[in-house]
């Protein structure tokens, strides 16, 4: 498709406006669900238009808000620029922004953190109340009014299904050759009328390559052209290079011992540095033919796929630096071949995963001495990210990994702590947990012997002694010996660095 037709349907062409006029079609106190995905695929200029004349009405003393709903976190032009005009009610199901963040935290916008996997069928039984516009952007539209999805799929099949009204941003910024990567999935049903997911190897399709679209919802269409907007991945630092270490032995030893095929099985790897750092380490390592049954394409995963260290690979969403973005621009027919982009309730579905035997690889904030893993909440309360696809993929892979490094904010904090100060994976969903100290492999094992094992493989030389002191006290305390615990102190770490910045 050529950057002059991507507007081919006439019938759409004559609703072309400006991203103001647009915006000006959206009022205040509705639920709007948005594209976006881990920084990919998200409307860039309607957002910001909005922001904009949310200004103009508090500037007149009217308070006008919206609630957002996206596939996940998006960018600052979205989620940055609506959340510093006090634009935002309610958000779901995702975010990662900065600006959002102390807004939650402050107690000023509400946030709904929901596994991914849930948020389409929890839309289509009405849970978060109607759906009333989606914004959406596409890569083009076909001359019978089909769009072609951008960078990202998340929620929007759902969003343009349940919507009343529909705005459409065709970014000239995105590579006209995605199209034909996606497969969308017009068979999800609610219980029960559910039948079985048709996916037996990650790179099956079964769906349409364009997401449908009754032309008569479409009251907008905006042009734009602008790259989505994700910053660079920092180079692996020592800790992460240890991690991928630490991971790539024991996915050795697994294979050595006919636990895993030499080719592991598809990988699932989470969002950050680390992750993208493990995929390095992977495109160094001894396993070939690999695949990918994951949410996220990051860096890492791209330059596997380009060296042929990665066969195939499903997500629902790019998350590239620039550089990367333009990798995949060039040589989009390459890609194309072995990338497929997916609904983000098909990426992240229970069955497919349990199915596949997925390797899920997710980062942390911290995990207790039994396995128990906090994934969003600083010191218990503050929200970082939410949980994304994390409870999805650990839940119901074949191998749930979580990793961080053992210490954080310059040693002041040890990841591993007695209690986790907010529960988002139970040590029940919890298999291998990585620091650049060791990793301790916690299938087959009671709590006492996870104990053991998390503490001397994983925790800090610093706060090892600790750790120590408060298992042993706790197992000697008279109390249940089952899980050991010293209540009135288990979360005193966490209460003390709130009160001194040390753990
Ligand atoms: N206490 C306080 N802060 C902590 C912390 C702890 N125990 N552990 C990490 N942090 C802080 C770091 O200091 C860093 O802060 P900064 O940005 O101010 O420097 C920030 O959290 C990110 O940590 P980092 O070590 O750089 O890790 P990351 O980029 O791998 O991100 C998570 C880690 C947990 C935030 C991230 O993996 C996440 O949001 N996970 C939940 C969602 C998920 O798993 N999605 C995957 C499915 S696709």
């Amino acid at each position: 498709m050529s950057t002059e037709s991507r507007i081919r349907c006439p019938k759409l062409s004559k609703r072309i406006m400006s991203a103001r006029d647009a915006a000006s079609l959206i009022p205040s106190g509705v639920n709007v669900g948005m594209s976006g995905f881990t920084g990919a695929g998200y409307p860039k200029a309607v957002p910001q238009a909005l922001a904009e004349h949310i200004r103009d009405h508090r500037a007149r003393g009217e308070n006008f808000r919206i609630s957002v709903w996206t596939g996940a976190s998006t960018a600052p032009e979205l989620d940055g620029a609506l959340a510093e005009v006090d634009g935002i009610e309610m958000r779901l199901p995702y975010q990662s922004d900065p600006t959002c963040r102390q807004k939650i935290n402050e107690g000023k916008m509400e946030y709904m953190d929901i596994h991914l996997s849930h948020v389409a069928q929890h839309a289509w039984s009405g849970f978060f109340g109607k759906l009333d516009i989606a914004v959406i952007e596409v890569v083009g539209i076909t001359e019978d009014g089909r769009l072609i999805p951008s960078s990202s799929i998340g929620n929007n099949k759902t969003w343009i299904d349940q919507a009343d009204k529909v705005i459409l941003e065709v970014n000239h910024g995105q590579s006209a050759g995605l199209e034909g990567m996606h497969d969308v999935y017009y068979g999800t049903a609610l219980p029960p009328r559910r039948k079985p997911i048709p996916i037996t190897k990650p790179d099956e399709r079964f769906g349409e390559k364009y997401l449908m679209c009754p032309p008569e919802k479409v009251i907008a269409v905006v042009e734009t052209n602008s790259p989505d907007r994700n910053s660079r991945f920092s180079d692996p630092d020592e800790n992460s290079r240890r991690i991928a270490g630490h991971l790539l032995d024991f996915f050795s030893s697994e294979v050595e011992k006919k636990r895993l095929p030499a080719n592991l099985l598809p990988l699932q790897s989470g969002v950050g540095n680390i992750a993208n750092a493990v995929m390095a380490g992977l495109n160094e390592g001894p396993f070939n033919n690999l695949t990918a049954y994951t949410e996220v394409l990051q860096d890492g995963m791209l330059e596997m796929l380009k060296s042929g260290k990665l066969a195939k690979a499903s997500a629902t969403a790019f998350s590239l630096s620039p550089e990367a973005n333009q990798e995949l621009a060039d040589n989009i027919d390459f890609y194309r071949d072995r990338i497929v982009l997916r609904t983000q309730e098909i990426s992240n579905h229970p069955e497919v995963i349990r199915r596949l035997g997925i390797i899920a690889m997710n980062g942390m904030i911290e995990a207790d001495i039994y396995g128990n893993v906090n994934s969003t909440h600083v010191m218990g309360t503050r929200i970082m990210n939410g949980i994304g696809g994390s409870g999805d993929f650990a839940r119901n892979g074949f191998l749930s990994v979580f990793m961080t490094p053992s210490t954080a904010k310059g040693g002041s904090i040890s990841t591993i702590v007695p209690m986790v100060s907010h529960v988002d994976h139970t040590e029940h969903d919890v298999q291998i947990v990585v620091t650049e100290q060791g990793l301790a492999d916690l299938r087959g094992l009671p709590p006492r012997q996870r104990a053991l094992n998390i503490i001397e493989k994983c925790a800090h030389p610093d706060f090892r002694p600790r750790l120590r002191d408060y298992f042993e006290r706790a197992c000697n305390s008279g109390r249940g010996m089952h899980t050991p615990h010293q209540l009135e102190e288990a979360l005193s770490w966490h209460h003390r660095y709130e009160e001194t910045g040390q753990m």
